[in-house]
């Protein structure tokens, strides 16, 4: 029996992947093997060392120590892709409303409650129509910074739109480069990028390296008329010097979803709770993803889509499962299968993948597996973790 502890509301299509006869599902479990959560932060969560991975339903993972887990053996999963949809879409009401005042304009309407006649309502806003219009997104320049499974839909969206795309990403994974049109302009750096866009959208992780991305420097590059779109991550700009940008001209608006007390009350500035991801279908499919993947760790040793392991995939041979991570260094395998011959235990099949510092292994083994050999293997210097499946 496994047992999940579950963090937030998970969607119940999520949680109904787990078969009742061999999972225990619960907000309150002491000992779990595996975490199933969305936005808990867990930095200062004591984790029990019964857990073994980590499932968020979602992209970002900066809720989560991951650096730490890796140094405690711990498999941390998020779910690729399994919300873009619904944060494209959302992405594609912030250009409009970006370049067509419509948030004003229902404001406005909204407002008209001391008219009772509908005659004097529709010729008041007749003559008054002309302070909400705007301009269109055909024609205009969309950068994308980013161009992972979020930024390579809206990128190829926005070329439906009519508008022309540049993108940068110097971290493109080959997956998301077949999924990008190729009329979206490749751009060698964030500078180029930024001087060329009529409206720049962020789909960067928060990690040290994109911290601050935009700031007064990289601002200063940009067009007056530019807006930028940030519905990734708040730390990934510098929101005093957007507001000093905004201030001194700089640029011309910011729509976010990081909505923070100095951009409150400003009409250049668009402002929503964080619900990129917010829909019943995201919901959905972040959490069966999540599921999924924790059941193919727990049951089968298996990572897919792991922010800090190795993608690693057995089929299983029968007999006993052996799954370690060990230091990325010589020889910590070969001392394993040492113990394993020594043992007299035949290796059926066995894969050894690397990321990084970190090296995670599955092996199937033949005949009957003493359990003392798990404490064996887990002293071998360089060895982080061990389980037997
Ligand atoms: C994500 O990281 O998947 C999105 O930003 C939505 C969320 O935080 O849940």
């Amino acid at each position: 029996m496994f047992k999940i502890r579950t963090y937030n509301a998970i969607s119940s299509k999520g949680l109904s992947r787990f078969p009742a006869e061999s999972y225990q599902v619960s907000s309150e479990s002491a000992d779990p093997d595996g975490i199933l959560l969305r936005s808990q932060k867990l930095h200062s969560e004591v984790m029990p060392s019964s857990v073994v991975a980590i499932a968020r339903a979602g992209a970002g993972v900066n809720n989560i120590p991951v650096a730490d887990y890796t140094e405690q053996g711990i498999v941390v999963f998020n779910t690729p892709g399994a919300n873009a949809n619904a944060v494209k879409e959302l992405i594609v009401a912030a250009l409009l409303m970006g370049s067509r005042d419509i948030y004003g304009g229902m404001n406005y309407v909204q407002g008209l409650t001391e008219i009772s006649d509908s005659a004097e309502m529709g010729k008041l806003l007749e003559k008054e129509k002309k302070r909400f219009a705007g301009a269109e997104v055909q024609g205009k320049t969309l950068g994308v910074v980013g161009l992972g499974a979020i930024g390579s839909m809206i990128a190829n969206l926005a070329l439906e739109l009519g508008m022309n795309v540049v993108g940068y990403d110097p971290a493109i994974s080959v997956e998301a480069a077949w999924q990008l049109s190729s009329s979206v302009e490749r751009m060698d750096n964030l500078e180029a990028l930024l001087a060329r866009a009529d409206f720049i959208t962020l789909h960067v992780p928060a990690i040290p390296a994109t911290k601050h991305l935009i700031n007064s420097k990289t601002l200063a590059g940009m067009k007056a008329t530019a807006k930028i779109v940030n519905f990734a991550r708040e730390e990934i700009v510098s929101t005093a010097d957007i507001v000093d940008a905004l201030d001194n001209g700089v640029i011309a608006g910011y729509i976010t979803d990081f909505p923070t007390p100095e951009l409150l009350g400003r009409s250049d500035v668009l402002l929503m709770p964080h619900i990129g991801a917010s829909t019943e279908e995201a919901e959905e499919n972040c959490a069966v993803m999540a599921a999924n993947q924790l059941m193919d760790f727990l049951e089968d040793g298996n990572i897919r889509n792991s922010v800090n392991y190795p993608q690693i995939k057995m089929a299983r041979n029968g007999g006993t499962r052996i799954t370690f991570s060990n230091r990325n260094v010589p020889k910590v395998l070969g001392s394993v299968l040492s113990i394993l011959a020594d043992s007299e235990l035949n290796v059926v099949d066995m894969v050894n993948k690397s990321r990084n510092d970190i090296a995670y292994n599955i092996i199937d083994i033949e005949g009957d597996f003493d359990a003392s050999l798990k404490a064996k293997i887990a002293a071998v210097d360089g060895v982080v973790h061990v389980r037997i499946i």
